[in-house]
């Protein structure tokens, strides 16, 4: 028997390094403070682990910067256009590939083509973005992930699926004329990045198809939806991820996607579609707000990026090590009795602040007010998903919650390594153990759309707990950031 590893290690070695240095308690108090504790006002040199996105944050590879100074600058036919188009095309098998500057572009474009105020657009569960561009157009948004979707603490393995019965009665009651298009958000970033099996897909591609409703694919995060698939669904565990995510588009008529996710580049996106007709009146729109369709918003060294990256996605060294990162996080909250959606899922371990911090009513924002205080104790930045970003005003003038209050430690790609792991647990298992000394939060000011960019908060009781890590403990989390990390990933 040959050696059989135990440990996944990061499948890349670092030829560039980027120095991150650690702020004091006092530094972070202010900085907090000046940005109204929203960590998405700090300036990011003030945060030492930034866990706020997976988007646009990935380190590039070697072949991406070399793709880089291949680009081809031309305004129109650039050459780096049709290298996109056709690994676009390769892995959706769409016929029209339009760039966009990012994912929201697409949706606006997309939404913009096809919706008006009478349309309902149902989705397992539209990202932020794409919920405000269906209600930009007066149309409503329509969650309908199944139940288990929203109970964190329930184990199923595809919890990003799609409630059939609730779709099938939803286009019954209202018909094509008012639903224009379906969504299908692979992997379900706002449930906890949870997976849609290719069984669910099937059914869901049917469903509409039977009623002559199209299905676009949110695919920013299609290769860790393929790699669940792999897992989990027995049937494809000898297949590749990209002919898992070849088969998974084959069953839809479009996709939107942002490149700054599974694109493994830092801007860019897509819409690509099949109907002649619809891509014809997008790529108009695209003229008038992104640019010419061969680069959108686009620089062509972007779109060679993005080529490359797409593919690189694929790889299933990467993936295994990018899904495994996330699951011993997971593991290492679990053991210490912090309360997490389960399983975890393809690109950020999300805690449930919520059961965590049951002092703090919904009204006071538990998942924003733990952001604040990780970002306090370890200058960690996360990002709610919970009633700031979610929360809906009521005709009383209440609010109504989110259904949950989630934080989000969301992963960039190939950045981060097994000891800044270790030190966001190690941070983590301390603000659990002084977690009723968190206080609530109130807002004192909002935007009318997307509020939770540049809304501010004050603390509602004095903060208690404001200590620092421990020096004992600071010393161990520098050691293992110096490479003298113990514990390895299983
Ligand atoms: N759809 C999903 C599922 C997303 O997660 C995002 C972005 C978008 C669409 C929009 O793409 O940012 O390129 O315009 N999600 C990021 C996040 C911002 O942090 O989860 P974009």
């Amino acid at each position: 028997m040959g050696f059989e590893p135990r440990t996944i290690i990061e499948p890349f070695r670092i030829k560039m390094v980027e120095t991150i240095a650690p702020t004091t308690p006092e530094h972070r108090r202010e900085a907090l403070i000046a940005a109204g504790y929203n960590l998405f006002l700090l300036h990011a040199d003030d945060v030492l682990i930034d866990l706020l996105t997976d988007s646009g944050t990935g380190a590039m590879s070697t072949e991406q910067w070399a793709g880089m100074l291949r680009g081809d600058e031309s305004y129109a036919g650039s050459r780096s256009f049709y290298k996109l188009e056709q690994v676009a095309r390769e892995i959706t098998g769409f016929k029209h590939v339009i760039p966009t500057h990012q994912g929201r572009a697409a949706e606006r474009i997309l939404f913009g083509t096809v919706c008006d105020a009478t349309s309902v657009v149902p989705n397992n569960t539209h990202f932020d973005t794409t919920r405000a561009n269906i209600e930009a157009r007066g149309a409503e948004a329509r969650d309908l992930v199944i139940h288990e979707g929203h109970e964190p603490a329930v184990i199923h393995p595809f919890k990003g699926n799609m409630d059939l019965d609730r779709l099938r009665a939803t286009l019954d009651e209202l018909g094509p004329r008012r639903v224009p298009l379906c969504m299908l958000t692979v992997t379900n970033n706002s449930g906890g990045g949870q997976p849609v099996s290719m069984a669910n897909v099937r059914a869901v591609s049917a469903i509409c198809h039977e009623r002559g409703i199209p299905l676009f694919i949110d695919a920013c995060r299609f290769a860790e939806n393929a790699w669940f698939i792999k897992q989990r669904e027995p049937e494809f565990a000898d297949r590749t991820p990209m002919a898992i995510a070849q088969e998974l588009f084959s069953y839809a008529d479009g996709c939107t996607m942002s490149a700054k996710k599974d694109g493994m580049a830092n801007i860019g996106g897509f819409l690509a579609l099949n109907d002649d007709e619809w891509a014809g009146r997008c790529k108009n729109l695209l003229i008038l707000t992104e640019g010419f369709p061969t680069y959108g918003g686009l620089a062509g060294y972007d779109m060679e990026a993005i080529a490359v990256g797409l593919r690189e996605a694929l790889h299933e060294d990467y993936l295994r090590y990018r899904i495994r990162t996330i699951e011993y996080l997971g593991e290492k909250l679990i053991t210490a009795g912090i309360p997490i959606v389960r399983p975890t899922g393809g690109h950020a371990v999300y805690i449930d602040a919520g059961a965590l911090l049951p002092h703090i009513p919904a009204s006071q924002y538990p998942a924003q007010a733990l952001c604040a205080e990780l970002y306090l104790v370890a200058g960690i930045r996360a990002v709610e998903i919970g009633s700031v970003m979610f929360g809906r005003p009521r005709p009383d003038g209440g609010e109504e919650p989110a259904p949950l209050e989630l934080v989000r430690l969301t992963f960039p790609r190939r950045v981060y390594t097994q000891s800044h792991v270790d030190y966001i647990a190690e941070a983590l298992l301390y603000v659990g153990q002084r977690k009723d000394a968190i206080p609530g939060l109130r807002i004192t000011y909002q935007a009318p759309a997307l509020r939770h960019f540049t809304a501010r908060f004050e603390p509602l009781a004095s903060p208690i707990s404001r200590s620092p890590l421990p020096p004992e403990r600071k010393g161990e989390a520098s050691r293992k950031k110096a490479g003298v990390g113990s514990e390895a990933a299983p």
